[in-house]
Formats: structure tokens, sequence, C-alpha cells
């Protein structure tokens, strides 16, 4: 039996102490990220996810961008204080790799499909997931940490004007990532007789 595969998965986790000591160049992450996300499948081979790779001063922007629309939820200086601390970590990252999902893309095939289009926003929700995992898997086998974040829709209309996105990108999550600084605490699981079921 082959294991190579769940040796990387066994290996990512959510890294939330990143550097920026990272020794591939900002063209091989791009092209590690792209073909990733080239690599992995859509419903109906519709290739609905879009992908922003964030490096340097763009990076920095996405994070400025996020704490800025955070101050205006969080209006107690000492309470935001936590906040900023968290988004320092991101900061502290190399990157940030963005998601999203093409809803133009979505729509499309909701009117060519009629018989699945309560299904399409579904799948392509899944789609965006299973994109996401991969870059994150690709990282891991690169040495690279990295976390999933979520600060959509709150940061949406920002980041679109900033990079002047096509208005049907939907952002669905943020991958910051850099070099990993601590490893996390061992992660505990759920017992497998509660989640698995094999029949013979
Ligand atoms: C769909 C999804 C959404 C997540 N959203 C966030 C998030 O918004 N912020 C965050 O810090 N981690 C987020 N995570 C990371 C999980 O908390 C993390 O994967 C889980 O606790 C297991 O830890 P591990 O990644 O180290 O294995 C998300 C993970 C998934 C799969």
């Amino acid at each position: 039996m082959q294991t190579h595969v769940i040796d990387l998965l066994k290996k990512r986790r959510s890294i939330y102490n990143l550097g920026k000591n990272v020794s591939l160049s900002d063209d091989d992450i791009s092209t590690l990220v792209k073909e990733a996300v080239k690599e992995s499948p859509t419903s109906f081979n519709s290739q609905s996810s879009r992908v922003v790779v964030l490096f340097g001063d763009a990076h920095n922007k996405l994070w400025d961008i996020t704490e800025n629309q955070l101050r205006g939820q969080v209006p107690d200086e000492e309470a935001f204080k936590g906040t900023q601390e968290k988004l320092n970590t991101f900061r502290a990252g190399y990157g940030t790799v963005l998601f999203f999902e093409d809803q133009a893309v979505v729509e499309g095939l909701q009117e060519q499909f009629a018989l699945y289009a309560e299904n399409f926003p579904i799948w392509s929700e899944q789609s965006s997931g299973i994109a996401s995992m991969n870059v994150w898997a690709a990282f891991t086998d690169n040495n690279i940490g990295a976390s999933l974040q979520h600060y959509n829709p709150l940061i949406d209309a920002d980041v679109q004007k900033e990079w002047d996105l096509p208005t049907s990108w939907k952002l669905r999550g943020q991958m910051p990532f850099g070099s990993i600084e601590t490893l996390p605490a061992e992660k505990s699981y759920m017992d497998d007789q509660e989640r698995f079921r094999v029949f013979k």
C-alpha cells in the first residue's frame, strides 16, 4: 500500500505562526498554486475557481483592508488589539492566496442544465474547498505553512476594487502562507467507530 498521499495529508496543518523565510521563488509559488487549482476537479469540468496570489506590498494591502474593515466592526480600541494581533500573524507570512468562484460560470450552468440548477452553487462551493485543499497540500509538500481564513464578505468590495477583479468573482477564502515558525499542537481525533462504517 502506498501512503505518500496520506503522509502528506497528515503533515498538513493550520499554521498560524508564519514567517517570510520561504526558499521557493515567487514564480515557483505561483506555478504551484496554478497547477494545484488546474488539477482540481469541478462539476461538469466547469473550472469555476478563480485565484489571486498576493506577494509583498499586495499581501500587506490585503491585511490592511481586512484590518480597516474589522475596525469598523469592533469600535472598542482595547478589544480590537486582539484582532490586530491575529491579523499581524497573517501579515507576518510571505503571501496570501485568494480563492474565488466565478458566479457567471455558475449561473451559465444553471441556465444550460436547468435540471441541476439547485446543485451548481453547492458544487461550486465544493470545488472551492477542493481547490483550496489542493493548494494547501502542495504548500505542505514544499514545507510552506498556511491556514484558511474567511473575512469575506466583509472585505469583498475592497478586494474587488483594489485588484480590479471581475464583479462575478465571489471571494470564498483567504490563505495566508509562509515559513513554518512553530508547529501546531498535536491534533485530537474523534473515535473512528463513530465516523466510519465498512461493509463487506
Ligand atoms: C471549510 C473550512 C473553513 C475553515 N475556516 C477557518 C477560518 O475561517 N479561520 C481559521 O483560522 N481556520 C479555519 N479553518 C481551519 C480549521 O479550523 C482547521 O482545519 C481544523 O481545526 C483542523 O486543524 P488542522 O488544519 O491543523 O488540521 C477552516 C477549515 C475548513 C476546512
